[in-house]
């Protein structure tokens, strides 16, 4: 694909669900914010400044507007990544409003972790639910009150879904809970499953939907007034007098300060906002090549007995281990043929390493830049690795 014309043929990038390949108008529109109107959003009176506020509000409403959200009920804020938005959330939650907190088997170190710390400071108990092998709770096995529930919507292993989050939502509402989404995995490929979705926050990662290395927060305004903000500093006052402040997040239409202490991102977000219209723009070929690179990667291994596939179903994100091989040598077997994977526990050391007992995993994830070259070259050194 033109977009990625930088690829050089033999390069074969499988690494996307750390951080996609960026498309040219996405590092063009980061060069034109640095070349053409490199300036501070929201704070200056100048034309670049003021280019600068329109470009930062339009990907604020695009975001919006990809997930069919509406701005009178979810606030856009721009962080570091995932890790950190789940982080601030979690610090700056008010005391006493949470009887525990749950997460899953299957996540990411980042909300694992997070989960783990919020409930010691908090002195609450914490609670690992189990994903079953399609992704989904049995919320019945469950009880949500007063919850605050931190889950992914899709993993970073074998990119299975939360396929009932709609019931989870409702559940977790019902009793009393709040629930907060890790979207890093779901919003490139799977972002349907996020749509009109009524959970209280939405954390994510633009680097791993084609855009610069940006965090996303997308917060329910209601969320607000459980949150007692203590990150703090430039650009989120209206007033400071000797010992109190005036948030500007006090009012409804910089409710995103909240959550963006000091100098922000400008360019990448601009930049983010050309990457959410460059995945819009996707066409039905571009969509059915990714898919049929996936499975034809995901058939063959399906048919190696000596490789064992943690996935059930063709997924851009897939992992496995060979039989009597390292996964690590592997990988870097395959680095010296140009093909770029990752091995190890992909920071899901607790599900991969302490539930299942896995060796270290090989992963491949795959991006719109996927060319079938690509896939004929990797089968080609498998086909020889494996004898
Ligand atoms: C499911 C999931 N959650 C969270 C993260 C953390 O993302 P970041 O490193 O951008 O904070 C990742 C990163 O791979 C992820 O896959």
């Amino acid at each position: 694909m033109e977009d990625f014309d930088y690829l050089r043929d033999g390069d074969v990038y499988l690494d996307s669900a750390c951080q996609s390949l960026r498309p040219r108008p996405v590092i063009e529109a980061l060069n034109k914010y640095y070349t053409e109107h490199n300036s501070c959003g929201e704070r200056v009176k100048y034309a670049w400044g003021r280019k600068t506020d329109e470009l930062v509000e339009d990907t604020r409403a695009a975001i919006l507007k990809y997930l069919k959200l509406k701005s009178k009920d979810y606030s856009v804020s721009f962080t570091l990544n995932t890790t950190y938005g789940i982080n601030l959330l979690l610090s700056q939650f008010k005391s006493d409003i949470f009887k525990k907190v749950m997460t899953s088997d299957i996540e990411h170190n980042s909300p694992f972790l997070a989960t783990m710390t919020f409930a010691k400071r908090q002195g609450i108990p914490r609670e690992i639910m189990t994903r079953e092998r399609d992704g989904s709770i049995d919320v019945s096995n469950y009880d949500f009150t007063k919850a605050l529930v931190v889950v992914n919507s899709a993993s970073n292993i074998d990119g299975r879904k939360l396929l009932n989050i709609k019931e989870i939502v409702k559940k977790v509402h019902q009793q009393g809970g709040i629930i907060i989404i890790d979207a890093a995995q779901a919003l490139a490929h799977s972002s349907d499953i996020l749509e009109k979705t009524e959970a209280d926050a939405i954390c994510a990662s633009a680097h791993k939907m084609y855009g610069p290395s940006l965090g996303i927060m997308i917060v329910c305004r209601k969320l607000f007034d459980l949150i007692e903000t203590s990150f703090i500093g430039g650009g989120m006052v209206d007033d400071v007098d000797a010992d109190r402040y005036q948030l500007s997040a006090d009012s409804p239409n910089h409710a995103y300060t909240k959550f963006e202490s000091g100098l922000q991102a400008w360019g990448e977000i601009v930049a983010f906002g050309e990457a959410i219209k460059w995945l819009e723009s996707r066409t039905k070929a571009d969509k059915a090549n990714l898919a049929n690179c996936v499975e034809r990667l995901y058939d063959f291994l399906k048919s190696q007995p000596k490789v064992h596939l943690i996935n059930d179903t063709p997924n851009p994100t897939m992992s496995f281990y060979i039989e009597g091989l390292d996964s690590h040598m592997l990988g870097a077997a395959l680095s010296n043929e140009g093909i770029m994977a990752r091995t190890g526990y992909f920071c899901a050391h607790y599900y991969l390493d302490h539930v299942m007992h896995y060796p270290p995993l090989i992963r491949f994830s795959f991006g719109y830049h996927i060319r079938p070259a690509d896939i004929d070259k990797t089968i080609k050194i498998l086909e020889r690795i494996l004898g």
